[in-house]
């Protein structure tokens, strides 16, 4: 399974860094909508869904956690700790967010408006509908 980690420019100077994210240059999508979770407690693992058209952007702006995808027939961990680091999940890809520290923010951008029917919540359904669909080896490795 290949994995997509952009790493974004940080514009420093002597007063901090910023970072700075446009749609189609450096987020391969239009944003259509950004989220983010905070207060994570202890031990929570989020997500536990996959997407049948949405493709998203994780960036993990404060603190750390990490992420599992899963294609459906591989998984992988991928820790994210840094604000200037965004790993691309694309539709059919089944994943996790867990190890939130407790100062975690995880920012999420979307390619489309919240709507639960895009999602596959049930882990067998998920399994099912990339055996149709074949469609999990769309990212590239960088
Ligand atoms: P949920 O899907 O459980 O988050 P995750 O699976 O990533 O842990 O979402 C939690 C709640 O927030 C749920 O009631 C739906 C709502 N929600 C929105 O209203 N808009 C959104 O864009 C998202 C992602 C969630």
């Amino acid at each position: 399974m290949q994995v997509v980690k952009y790493v974004f420019q940080p514009h420093g100077d002597e007063r901090g860094q910023l970072v700075a994210l446009e749609e189609y240059i450096d987020i391969p999508f239009e944003i259509k909508r950004v989220y983010f979770m905070y207060d994570t407690k202890d031990g929570v693992i989020r997500g536990h869904h996959a997407h049948k058209s949405l493709e998203q952007i994780l960036i993990c702006i404060h603190g750390s956690c990490k992420v599992r995808l899963d294609n459906g027939k591989e998984k992988k961990v991928i820790p994210l700790e840094k604000p200037y680091e965004g790993l691309y999940v694309s539709n059919s890809m089944w994943r996790e967010m867990f190890d939130f520290s407790s100062d975690a923010v995880l920012m999420v951008l979307a390619s489309e408006l919240y709507e639960e029917s895009d999602y596959i919540r049930d882990y067998d359904e998920f399994l099912e509908y990339v055996k149709n669909c074949g469609d999990t080896e769309s990212a590239e490795e960088v």
